[in-house]
């Protein structure tokens, strides 16, 4: 089903079951502990063994071999995988490192072996044995060190540019010029990865925790040279992504060789010590930003160029994509600029883009706006853009930001901040309000599902999109109860099973919408189906209180029998004739204790406009999890690189740092009314990602607010403040 023109009426504007703040109908199953998470799948294979990661113990270097002998003597042994044992291995093309080392180690804790046991503990014991000789290559670790490297984009495009930046600079009232850095960031998702793999003859089940079901799938065939339809991929709870569980990692296929080896079911977690550099991370940044405005604060010039490094083969951070379509200026560049380190994997984590570029403009804007002397607020509202300034001709499907700010600035009481830093004391701590803009793209993917009709009137959907802690299947569950006119308790939602029509899964935000959007389309043609077994004419058939209302008659679903569906949603071309993109207005209070520059955050407020609002409870949830990270981002997280031997040292939650309850203060979330013409027949878009993007830079301009310094060098933390 093609989705190329503006929805006008459909029955998702009803809104009846749409757009509800209804708890989580997965909720019960959580709390009580029954929804079984990846290493949780007890029943499907009683005797499973356990697989414990052999990690590589040099950052760069070649293995000149294995010494499995001591190991594989170790009490409850069942087998060791190597690289040289594991049968032909092909490389999943969104992997950059391979998975199981073969000759070639390319990051610390790469997988180069994987031990099997009767106990999880006898299998950790016994990977202790494993003696890997290796001899270690110089690599390059250190982004400082490594600047004048490539450039490049990640479809290696040259840099955007618009006009004369430095004639714009040159010529300008006022000028900034300021570099931030950005560290390396572990996602730390709650559930550590984890898979169990089951043979049964040459066919393969992995139960996994995963966002993409199809990638993973499609990865894991590939990489096992298996045809598709001998793999097949569950993973219906997820105990947090945040895109460290975008694509196939190694705990899906070694758990997959493993229980090829010993014959029996494999568990294989990643231990918690060894996911900071055995799987991805966020990539350090370095940015530097140059503005230009008149006399009267209206930016002339905007350059932002990152650098940024990554494995031989991987792609930047791509931190200068709000750059490109926030602020209007009329000379303009935007550039990435790439490094090749030997550290782990850097891809997607928590907004990727987005969220470290917003750290880094979202300061300079403030700095600016103090230079022309203008309001935070204001600053950012008289450079507003209706269209992309790149392509004026592009105007934005919905452009709200103005408003978000303006809504934030009275709801947060703006007026009451001092404009000097500094300024507000109470006792010892020193007291100030930051502001920053929030943006996030919208992206669009095709989203299948089947629904079917049963004798009882049940709905029940099925897709492979996951459900990450996101409220996935609340919000399918009300799409499909609102399409179908029966109550929510009549649908089952079936969810994360390769086996299911291939959604477009759990990443960028973009699962709301295009998962909903591909049940809406199912859901059009099981109308059609119930109308046409009952001899209605569907388009004008009402579907309410279990009932089809149509041409004086009213019937029960039931009458139309079992009756299935399946349909893909495609997106149109709408992404090139608009532009779809999220906006926010973050506002962050805090106090800076002026002794020992602890910050404390007391209030927090998002105003978002991210198209119509499926699920405001799932949704608040999301966005208020979201400021959580942003302030993690802030004040806490960052991978220590040891820039001798190429590894993350703090590499578990001791060292580490994120928010805990204690660190987070009253969160409040606004929704404004964005509905969109033409996101999706459901009008929404992305909201989970753009509750972060913008929060860091927002809380690091209250502390200037508070203090007068100005830290430009990510996390906040005390020695910077004192
Ligand atoms: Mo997101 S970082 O695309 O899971």
């Amino acid at each position: 089903m093609k989705f190329d023109t503006p929805a006008t009426a459909n029955p998702i504007d009803r809104q009846r079951v749409v757009g509800q703040p209804l708890a989580r109908i997965d909720g019960p199953l959580k709390t009580t502990g029954s929804a079984h998470y990846a290493y949780e799948w007890h029943a499907e294979a009683p005797d499973a063994a356990y697989g414990y990661v052999v990690g590589a113990p040099v950052a760069k270097g070649n293995i000149l071999s294995i010494d499995t002998h001591a190991a594989a003597q170790a009490p409850g042994v069942l087998g060791i995988v190597t690289g040289a044992t594991a049968g032909k291995l092909n490389k999943a093309e969104r992997n950059t490192a391979t998975l199981l080392a073969k000759n070639k180690i390319e990051h610390y804790h790469q997988a180069v072996a994987l031990v099997v046991a009767e106990t999880f503990e006898q299998a950790r014991a016994a990977a202790q044995l494993v003696k890997v000789n290796c001899q270690a290559e110089t690599g390059a670790y250190d982004l400082e060190a490594a600047q004048p490297e490539v450039t490049t984009s990640p479809e290696g495009e040259p840099d955007k540019t618009l006009g004369d930046v430095d004639a714009a600079l040159h010529s300008a009232a006022f000028t900034l010029d300021a570099t931030y850095t950005t560290p390396d960031q572990s996602h730390m998702a709650m559930e550590p990865h984890a898979s169990m793999a089951l043979w049964q003859d040459d066919h393969l089940t992995v139960w996994t925790s995963n966002q993409m079901i199809n990638w993973c799938h499609t990865d894991l065939a590939h990489t096992l040279d298996m045809p598709m339809e001998k793999v097949r991929v569950l993973s219906p709870y997820v105990g947090g992504g945040f895109g460290s569980k975008l694509f196939l990692r190694s705990d899906a296929l070694l758990a997959a060789l493993g229980a090829r080896a010993v014959g029996r079911a494999v568990k294989v977690m990643v231990p918690r010590p060894m996911i900071p550099n055995n799987t991805t991370h966020r990539p350090a940044t370095r940015q530097r930003i140059r503005l230009a405005t008149d006399a009267h604060g209206h930016l002339t010039a905007i350059a932002h160029e990152s650098w940024s490094g990554n494995l031989p083969g991987g792609t930047p951070e791509t931190a200068v994509q709000q750059t490109e379509l926030l602020y209007a200026a009329a000379n303009r560049l935007t550039g990435l600029r790439l490094a090749e380190l030997d550290l782990p994997e850097g891809n997607a984590m928590r907004a990727p883009g987005e969220a470290p570029g917003l750290m880094a403009l979202e300061i300079a804007m403030d700095e600016m706006a103090a230079i022309a002397g203008i309001d935070p607020v204001e600053f950012r509202i008289i450079n507003d853009t209706q269209v992309d300034p790149l392509h004026p001709e592009r105007f934005f499907s919905r452009r709200q930001l103005v408003q978000c700010l303006r809504t934030g600035a009275s709801k947060f009481g703006w007026a009451e901040r001092c404009a000097q830093p500094g300024q507000r004391r109470e006792g010892r701590w020193l007291v100030g309000m930051g502001v920053a803009a929030g943006f996030r793209n919208n992206l669009l993917a095709p989203s299948a599902a089947r629904v079917q009709l049963d004798a009882q009137g049940t709905i029940t959907v099925e897709t492979d999109m996951t459900d990450i802690g996101t409220g996935s299947y609340t919000i399918i569950a009300q799409t499909a109860a609102e399409m179908m006119g029966v109550p929510i308790e009549q649908v089952s939602v079936r969810l994360g099973d390769s086996a299911f029509p291939v959604s477009a899964g759990s990443g960028g935000q973009w699962g709301a919408n295009t998962s909903t959007a591909g049940v809406y389309a199912a859901c059009v043609r099981l109308r059609e189906k119930v109308a046409a077994q009952l001899g209605l004419d569907a388009e004008s058939a009402e579907f309410a209180d279990g009932h089809i209302h149509a041409s004086g008659q009213r019937l029960p679903l039931t009458a139309a029998g079992p009756l299935m569906a399946e349909e893909t949603m495609e997106f149109g071309d709408l992404d090139k004739t608009f532009q779809q993109s999220t906006f926010a207005g973050h506002f962050v209070e805090v106090a800076v204790d002026s002794a020992t520059g602890e910050v404390r955050v007391r209030r927090m407020l998002a105003v978002c406009a991210a198209g119509r609002i499926l699920n405001p409870k799932t949704a608040r949830s999301q966005v208020i999890g979201a400021m959580t990270m942003g302030l993690g981002a802030a004040l806490m997280e960052k991978l220590a690189v040891d820039t001798r031997l190429g590894y993350f040292v703090n590499h578990d939650m001791a060292g580490y740092e994120v928010p805990v309850h204690a660190d987070v203060p009253e969160q409040e979330v606004i929704f404004l009314d964005d509905t969109d013409p033409v996101s999706s027949p459901m009008k929404a878009k992305g909201v989970g990602e753009l509750g972060l993007c913008g929060v860091g830079a927002a809380l690091v301009n209250a502390v200037y607010n508070a203090t007068g310094i100005r830290v430009r060098d990510y996390p906040v933390t005390l020695d910077k403040l004192l």
